[in-house]
């Protein structure tokens, strides 16, 4: 659906705000595109919007190419931006309309219905905008984005600011969205948003897209348990049998850890195991845990920043 080529794109202040992103995104996907605070997300989202143009590179949308087509390819996509450009006393109905217009469409009463109505906003629609709620306004957003019929839907850090009861409605309705077969390219800053609606994660960090993956294989990939035993008496230090082994001991001297990383073997959690009981330590319980999209994000970044 949309096929990027080696993009750069510097700013005026000699900034490299992308630098040689290629990415190659599916029809049909939730793809989060997750990185700190000026990454290069929004950065990427207009240059495939055809809000920014490219210092060089390419970019297809749908087999289009976004400078020479770019009617045609902004016709295809959706945008729901980071900034709320929403200050007027026109009605939900007439915005929504009003925004399809803009794509040269002609009205269509139904499928502005349909979409008020998937949004919650029908009830709605002949209140000004002004008079909405940040959630509403939110969603009103959404519907101009969706007026003209997108294949593709941009939501750039769609919940930024907004309470833990809205960010649930969003992510529900993203994924309807999908099931629409909209393909849903989002930005954001949290790493539990892309954890739990996006089929693939990128990571941008400094203009580079540090890495593509299946949301799954990257906990697979880069995720560790830590395996904590609870002893039954106090331990100081590790057994001289042991400190080969990565283990630690905890700070309240009750237990000792080490890591696994989900890529190991299984043996892994079980040799380390035995070579525990066989130093004579008592064990009273064994946790694991494992760890998060965040912890594999945070030291990808680390570990980039350390290069
Ligand atoms: N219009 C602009 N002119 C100059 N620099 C810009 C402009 N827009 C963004 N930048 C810079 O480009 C980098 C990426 O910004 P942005 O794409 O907004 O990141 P993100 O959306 O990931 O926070 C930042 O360093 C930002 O300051
Ligand atoms: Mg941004």
């Amino acid at each position: 659906m949309i096929s990027i080529q080696n993009l750069n794109k510097v700013y005026d202040s000699n900034l490299i705000a992308l630098a040689e992103i290629s990415l190659e995104i599916q029809s049909g996907e939730i793809f989060a595109l997750l990185g700190p605070n000026g990454a290069g997300k929004t950065t990427l989202i207009s240059s495939i919007c055809g809000l920014t143009r490219q210092t060089s590179g390419f970019i297809k949308v749908s087999g289009f190419d976004t400078i020479k087509n770019y009617k045609k390819t902004r016709s295809l996509i959706g945008l729901v931006p980071q900034e709320f450009p929403l200050e007027n006393y026109e009605s939900v109905i007439e915005t929504v309309k009003f925004t399809r217009g803009l794509f040269g469409k002609t009205p269509d009463a139904d499928y502005i219905e349909k979409t008020l109505k998937s949004l919650k906003l029908w009830e709605k629609r002949n209140t000004p905008i002004i008079a909405l709620s940040g959630g509403m306004k939110r969603r009103v957003l959404i519907a101009k984005a969706l007026s003209h019929k997108p294949k593709i839907l941009f939501l750039d850090e769609p919940t930024s600011g907004v309470d833990v009861q809205l960010r649930k409605e969003m992510w529900d309705l993203i994924i309807d969205l999908r099931k629409d077969g909209v393909t849903v390219i989002l930005t954001t800053h949290y790493i539990k948003e892309a954890e739990i609606i996006a089929d693939r994660v990128g990571i941008l960090n400094r203009g580079k897209l540090l890495l593509v993956e299946e949301k799954k294989g990257l906990i697979k990939k880069f995720g560790k348990k830590i395996v904590s035993v609870e002893l039954r008496e106090k331990l100081h230090t590790v057994p001289k049998k042991l400190s080969k082994e990565k283990i630690s001991v905890s700070e309240d001297k009750n237990s000792i850890f080490f890591e696994v990383s989900n890529s190991d073997n299984k043996m892994g959690i079980s040799n380390t195991l035995k070579m525990i009981a066989e130093t004579g330590l008592s064990i009273k319980d064994i946790h694991t845990s494992e760890s998060s999209l965040e912890d594999i994000f945070l030291e990808i970044i680390a570990d980039e920043e350390r290069h």
